[in-house]
């Protein structure tokens, strides 16, 4: 009898500590605060705050769905496969915490456990700028209908070759401007192209629309910008032009954005090389109707880097990504995996630490597509043949990284034997337009092609593709 009443009393004990469930006030603020109203706000890009008892409590089940599903907080990248700064993840305590707490009837809790409601800094994340360029002059977003891609062409009308040390991309509007991808164009090319427009800008969707010199930075919400550091300023010469890229999403209201690039300049050049490589499969070719079509290519790197940022890119039916670096010594580091990529978060990804690759390393990058009409993203109803392209409906499989190298004098001949590395890995992946991109070709591609496709099949094979890359080699000595 004894014995029964001590195991009820365990059994009440236990079921009334589980029972106490957690509240608003001491359990769920915390997370909310510190996870989610960086975006949830107000006059910030997601469509409701987040701070008060009532904004949570009448959207605990989606709160919880939300948090169970990792939708929210947005973060693409997979544990586990390298490791980044400022990494957005709840823990499975956090998830499971909203969990008891939605199915308690999200109670409030005491108000003495409250804790204070965030802050913002409101001006230039990475201190005050030494240039602030705008784009354009109130781009009006339509309440309704399709997203917009508009490229502004941002002058620096620098006097002399310059340093720039750090580009904080800042949004007009926040309840429109979805993400900005900044590029830096040496050529002269975007400004060309907005020639003709009475505020500087064109239509862009996959990029720039013009081949750009570089990628300097992108913000999509929740990038926590810096101030940068000297050492690794980008040197930019006179005359050249920032290209800003800004993704709209209309906000159901009509609205005009004049979004901002501030810009510090460093005064010395900078003690190691800050570059961009790029990595690109243009051989692409979707069948319609194809739910898992795989673009491989990959890249072997011809000199020791650090990487330290990955800039994954794909369109609308990419679906999963993976970039694994497989080392001389057999090492393999993964660079990001990405399995359910979406187009509307896109953006750079910094590593934790520098990574350092030795000469030597081979990039793979795998992006798997789907083009079926049970993918809700599909541009293209009912399905179409998709190829490599700038378009909506066009696809793309990219990865720039931030490279740094040990000093300036690196950069030129890196990019140079980036480019050859390029043009085999494309050869490699059987896009036979590659030549083309090398300067001086002149449509002279096709003739150097045939003459080192020496069993005539229209194609390069290991041996053929490697005689060709030793004579281009030999050429721009
Ligand atoms: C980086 C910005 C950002 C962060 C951080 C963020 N959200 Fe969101 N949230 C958004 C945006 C933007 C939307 C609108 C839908 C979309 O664009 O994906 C959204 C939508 C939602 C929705 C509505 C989903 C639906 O299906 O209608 C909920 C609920 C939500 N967020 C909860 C949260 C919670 C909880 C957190 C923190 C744990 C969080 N969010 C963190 C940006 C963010």
């Amino acid at each position: 009898m004894f014995r029964l009443t001590f195991f009820f009393a365990i059994a009440f004990g236990v079921s009334v500590l589980s029972a106490a469930p957690p509240t608003y006030n001491k359990d769920i603020a915390p997370i909310l605060y510190s996870q989610c109203a960086l975006c949830h706000r107000p006059g910030e890009v997601a469509p409701f705050s987040l701070l008060t008892y009532l904004d949570a409590a009448k959207r605990a089940p989606l709160i919880a769905t939300v948090t169970k599903a990792r939708i929210m907080p947005p973060w693409k990248a997979e544990p586990g496969f390298g490791a980044f700064q400022h990494e957005r993840r709840l823990t499975a305590e956090q998830i499971s915490l909203i969990d008891d707490w939605t199915k308690a009837g999200a109670p409030e809790g005491n108000p003495k456990d409250k804790p204070a409601v965030p802050t913002f800094a409101d001006g230039w994340q990475g201190g005050e700028p030494s240039l602030v360029v705008k784009a354009g002059n109130g781009f009006s977003v339509p309440a309704e209908g399709p997203d917009r891609f508009q490229c502004f062409v941002l002058p620096l009308n620098l006097e002399q070759d310059s340093y720039i040390q750090t580009a904080e991309f800042r949004p007009g509007n926040r309840s429109v401007v979805h993400h900005g991808v900044i590029y830096v164009d040496e050529t002269g090319a975007a400004r060309r192209r907005a020639a003709n427009s009475p505020d500087g800008s064109y239509p862009c969707f996959g990029g720039p629309g013009v081949a750009a010199t570089g990628l300097l930075a992108g913000w999509a919400p929740g990038t926590i910008a810096t101030a940068g550091d000297p050492q690794l300023a980008v040197p930019v010469k006179k005359g050249t032009d920032l290209v800003l890229q800004i993704h709209y999403h209309p906000s159901g209201k009509a609205e005009t954005d004049i979004s901002s690039v501030g810009i510090t300049f460093s005064s010395a050049p900078p003690a190691h090389g800050r570059t961009a490589l790029i990595m690109v499969n243009t051989n692409i070719d979707i069948a319609p109707g194809d739910a898992a079509y795989v673009s491989k290519s990959s890249l072997t790197l011809p000199r020791d880097v650090e990487l330290s940022a990955i800039f994954p890119h794909a369109h609308w039916l990419c679906k999963d990504m993976k970039v694994d670096a497989h080392l001389p010594n057999g090492d393999i580091a993964h660079l990001i995996r990405i399995k359910d990529w979406d187009f509307n978060w896109q953006g750079s990804y910094k590593y934790e630490k520098p990574l350092a690759l030795p000469k030597g390393t081979r990039i793979d990058m795998e992006y798997t597509f789907d083009n079926s009409d049970k993918n809700i993203r599909n541009p293209s109803k009912p399905p179409a043949r998709v190829q490599f392209g700038e378009q909506t409906t066009d696809e793309m499989a990219v990865a720039f990284f931030t490279v740094i190298l040990p000093t300036p004098a690196d950069v030129a001949p890196f990019q140079r034997d980036m480019r050859l590395a390029l043009i085999d890995s494309m050869l490699a992946s059987g896009d036979m337009t590659a030549l083309q991109r090398l300067p001086g070709m002149n449509g002279r591609g096709g003739q150097i092609l045939r003459m080192f496709d020496k069993n005539g099949d229209g194609k390069l094979d290991d041996a053929e593709r490697g005689a060709l890359m030793d004579f281009i080699r030999s050429m721009m000595r």
